[in-house]
């Protein structure tokens, strides 16, 4: 199974992702995931990405596109992955369609957690983020056993650097011109699925297994 998880940023596409990922034994690929790991190791592609990611825009396409296509060439793809937060942008959608066409494979379903911008500002600041494992947590919505510490793995959590409120209201907005489009895009193809990311966070999990479960 192959799904793509799309949604405003703060919309909870990387909680829902994990818990998805944990359930039907599939990779949880997470581009932001990918870029922030580079960052803290301080290798090149960390440091040509963070110039983007700090002020909130997007990492040019041809940077991306190449790091997801490797990932997903992986052997542990092979029976199927999620994809979050990515595509972004109508070409990397279309850059991806191309490459699973040639595989004779397909993405199964595109599945929009809608959040309105207003809640989503008011996450942001009480999400707190593992750098080592990609688990994320929130203050009062999800908060871990103890704090400031990854309930998974142990480390450190952080408050991520994109996540000052100028900064979320600029991805936002790049949110709205570049990747909404997308919402189309995958509707067109009939592979959308849209759930309500406003509802608790197990209500989005029931609701997107029972999507996939159907
Ligand atoms: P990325 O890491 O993908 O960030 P994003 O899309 O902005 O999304 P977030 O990770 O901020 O939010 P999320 O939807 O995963 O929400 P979460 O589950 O954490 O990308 C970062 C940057 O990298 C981009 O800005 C760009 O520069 C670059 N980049 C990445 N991919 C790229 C690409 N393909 N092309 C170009 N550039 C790219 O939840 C948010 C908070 O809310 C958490 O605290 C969580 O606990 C809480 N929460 C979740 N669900 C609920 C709920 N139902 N109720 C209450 N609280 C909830
Ligand atoms: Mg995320």
């Amino acid at each position: 199974m192959k799904i793509i998880m799309l949604g405003a940023p703060g919309a909870g596409k990387g909680t829902q992702a994990k818990k998805i990922a944990e359930k039907y034994g599939l990779p949880h690929v997470s581009t932001g995931d990918i870029f922030r790991a580079n960052i803290k190791n301080g290798t090149p592609l960390g440091i040509e990405a963070k110039k983007y990611m700090d002020e909130g825009k997007l990492v040019p396409d041809e940077l991306t596109v190449k790091i997801l296509l490797d990932r997903v060439a992986q052997d542990d793809c092979k029976n199927g992955y999620i994809l979050d937060g990515f595509p972004r942008t109508i070409p990397q959608a279309e850059v991806l369609d191309k490459a699973l066409t040639e595989l004779n494979d397909k993405i199964d379903y595109a599945i929009d957690v809608e959040v309105p911008d207003e809640n989503i500002i008011n996450r942001m600041g009480g999400r707190r983020a593992c750098l080592a494992c990609g688990a994320t947590y929130h203050v009062v919505f999800n908060a871990p056993k103890k704090e400031g510490i990854c309930d998974a793995c142990g480390k450190e959590l952080v408050l991520r650097d994109d996540d000052a409120p100028e900064t979320v209201k600029k991805r936002l907005d790049v949110y709205h011109e570049q990747t909404q489009p997308l919402i189309d895009f995958y509707n067109k193809k009939g592979i959308l699925k849209e759930v309500d990311g406003t509802k608790e966070m197990n209500d989005v999990f029931n609701a997107i297994v029972s999507i996939l479960d159907k």
